[in-house]
């Protein structure tokens, strides 16, 4: 491929892929499937590799993250970015109502109302259209330049919709209760200490200095405000928010205008009851002065806008008894302390059993079994104790403390230097391989219906089951025997799992529970290698080399093929028929399809590396040595051996000036 098809072919995918991800992260109506876009994105991240200079600044490839920085610049804000002041009951907004109609001349005011997004304030600064700074918002005035960890977030854009000279907007960048929930589990089966709630995990993944970290999470952004702005002229912050919707920001759906502060109350009132319901966190409502004018009019002190309020939900905190505290065994081991708690309510389900993490918490907090305790759901989503209510101890609450041994499996426990979590090490553990055949059958894995905990636990029972290939030589008559298993319910298991054997690779690569790699990593593995044979065939050099994939996954890839229970397992999910390959993608043009090439001698206009590039992006394989079954020797200067075996054999040799003109 020479430089202006390259340059060419860059603007085409830069353009094709940042409107695939607008359609897929702000409208939620993705045009094509994950692996396709995965493979347009390999294609255009191997030709940027060859010519970097062609690297156009909206790039969907600097989303991915890219090398660790050295720290944080510091950026002054165009315009403070002040914070709001606090409204926390309902007389607390008619008291605003009553200082804004005080500080008007009369009339009538809009109120817009909004969510409160539990997330941390960014700001970003757009120049003629392009996203060049993204920042936080540090003390109000000056903030810490955060640019590439923002650019992994996908609902950003990159490029505005329409190029304006100057714009920089503000939102709230923020963690999904899901993602805040799968980073957790993942850091306790790691055992790493887990965040608080989703907010600290927003701000600890955008304050990482490795962007990797933040591509790895799917953090999100509501974006709410404009700070500084040229080319638009908007009246009012209902209209400002539009015009940011049409720029291609994504704008919270919820925004409400009344004329009426008793009418904002109960639609605050409606959303402290529906909030649950939402697939992120929020902790109160907003409240803004429409009209632009009577804002400038109200103005601000040093602190925060007399033209606005946030109005703070109640925390959820109830009561509750911890009736025991028991050991759970994690997938990889880890030995997680949970508490058995009366069942009790708590933001918008019940709650009777909550985890306590690790022992130095349990110690921390002073938990001990029988005790009355404080609980709130951490994110909205994981029950926890937030504290003891010590004034009703009685004396007779027994301390809790980690058994030596698996209580499963009873073998010893280990407990790793500098790690919080104690694990069993028994590879082979009942409890072990019981979290690993759940996380199998999980939606992001292979998504099996019908095949809960509970099921699970009888096929295990029943000994119908040892590992995840055992699901796929289940047989009708065997689970007609299983308690509470009639013939419809057999039918709908066995049919859900006959439909799992196709679900794409990315999901099987998952499904394994291969140590650090996630459900995203699994798509980035599926597009990259195409097939579980490749993938096990990868070396640790071409692992490192795929983006997003570092020496610690790329250790952990090669450890699991390595171990011979694992590759029995491929191959009788192989024997099975589930499949192991993905369709590689026919992305844009392709004519080396299929096609075998071998490079010998010295090109001209290419290293070797970028002949490579080009032949792969072009669907072609490069091998090493000649056969019958080489389709194109590409002879540079001073071809030797392999160009006589290309000539004796009959295969077809080329020139360098050929191969130019063979890849446009
Ligand atoms: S407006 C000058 N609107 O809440 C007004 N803030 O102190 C600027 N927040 O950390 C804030 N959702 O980032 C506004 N819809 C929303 C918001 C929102 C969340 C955050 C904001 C800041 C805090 C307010």
């Amino acid at each position: 491929m020479n430089r202006d098809t390259a340059a060419r072919r860059i603007t085409e995918l830069t353009e094709l892929l940042n409107e695939h991800n607008y359609n897929y992260y702000v409208l939620d109506n993705p045009k094509i499937s994950d692996t396709e876009y995965d493979g347009l994105m390999q294609e255009l991240i191997k030709i940027e590799e060859v010519y970097p200079d062609l690297v156009l600044p909206d790039s969907p490839s600097s989303r991915v993250g890219g090398a660790p920085a050295a720290g944080f610049e510091t950026v002054s804000h165009l315009v403070p970015m002040l914070s709001l002041s606090n409204a926390f009951g309902e007389q607390d907004l008619r008291d605003f109502d009553r200082r804004v109609r005080g500080g008007l001349a009369g009339g009538t005011v809009e109120y817009v109302v909004e969510l409160k997004i539990d997330g941390l304030a960014v700001s970003l600064l757009y120049e003629n259209g392009f996203l060049v700074r993204g920042a936080t918002r540090g003390d109000g005035e000056t903030g810490e330049d955060i640019s590439r960890n923002l650019k992994t977030i996908n609902s950003i854009p990159l490029r505005l919709r329409r190029p304006l000279e100057l714009l920089e907007v503000r939102g709230e960048a923020y963690l999904p209760k899901k993602e805040f929930a799968r980073i957790n589990r993942e850091r306790e089966e790691a055992g790493l200490p887990t965040f608080a709630n989703p907010r600290n995990a927003a701000a600890g993944s955008l304050r990482q200095l490795d962007p990797r970290v933040a591509a790895s999470r799917a953090l999100d952004a509501f974006l709410y405000g404009i700070g500084s702005v040229s080319g638009i002229n908007v009246t009012g912050h209902r209209q400002s928010l539009e015009e940011l919707q049409e720029l291609g920001f994504k704008i919270n759906p919820n925004v409400r205008a009344f004329n009426d502060i008793e009418q904002v109350i109960d639609y605050c009132r409606e959303w402290a009851e529906k909030r649950h319901d939402l697939p992120y966190e929020i902790d109160g409502m907003v409240v803004k002065v429409n009209d632009l004018s009577l804002q400038t009019e109200l103005g601000a002190t040093s602190k925060s806008p007399r033209w606005a309020v946030a109005y703070k939900f109640p925390a959820e905190e109830v009561e509750t008894v911890v009736k025991n505290i028991f050991v759970r065994v994690g997938r990889t081991g880890v030995l997680t302390p949970t508490a058995l708690l009366e069942p009790v309510r708590v933001a918008g389900s019940t709650v009777s059993s909550a985890t306590l993490h690790n022992i130095d918490i349990v110690r921390e907090k002073d938990i001990r079994i029988g005790d009355h305790v404080v609980i709130h759901k951490a994110g909205d989503v994981i029950p926890e104790v937030v504290r003891v209510v010590r004034d009703k101890r009685t004396g007779k609450e027994t301390e809790f403390h980690m058994p030596g041994e698996c209580p499963v499996c009873r073998t010893g426990v280990q407990r790793v230097e500098g790690e919080v979590a104690v694990r069993c090490p028994n590879e082979t553990c009942p409890g072990r391989e019981r979290e690993g055949l759940i996380h199998f059958v999980s939606r992001d894995a292979m998504d099996i219906e019908g095949l809960g905990p509970a099921v699970i636990d009888q096929l295990l029972s029943a000994g119908l089951i040892r590992d995840a290939a055992d699901l796929y030589y289940l047989k009708a008559e065997d689970l007609l025997e299983l308690e509470r298993m009639g013939r419809k319910s057999v039918e709908n298991l066995l049919n859900a799992i006959e439909k799992s054997k196709q679900k794409d690779l990315s999901q099987l690569i998952f499904a394994l529970g291969i140590r650090h790699i996630g459900a995203r990593t699994g798509k980035i593995l599926a597009a990259q290698f195409g097939s579980m044979a490749r993938l096990q065939a990868a070396g640790l050099d071409e692992l490192t080399a795929v983006p997003e994939i570092g020496p610690k996954m790329a250790e952990s890839i090669v450890a699991y093929f390595r171990e011979p229970v694992n590759l029995k397992l491929l191959d009788r999910l192989k024997a099975a028929g589930v499949k192991l390959t993905q369709e590689t993608q026919q992305t844009g043009e392709r004519p080396f399809d299929g096609k075998t090439f071998v490079l010998t001698g010295t090109m001209e206009k290419y290293t070797r590396k970028e002949a490579e590039t080009i032949i792969e992006s072009l669907g072609g394989k490069v091998s090493s040595s000649v056969s019958k079954k080489t389709d194109f020797v590409v002879a540079g200067k001073e071809a030797g051996s392999k160009l006589d075996k290309a000539l004796a054999l009959g295969v077809t040799v080329i020139s360098e000036t050929d191969f130019e003109e063979m890849s446009g």
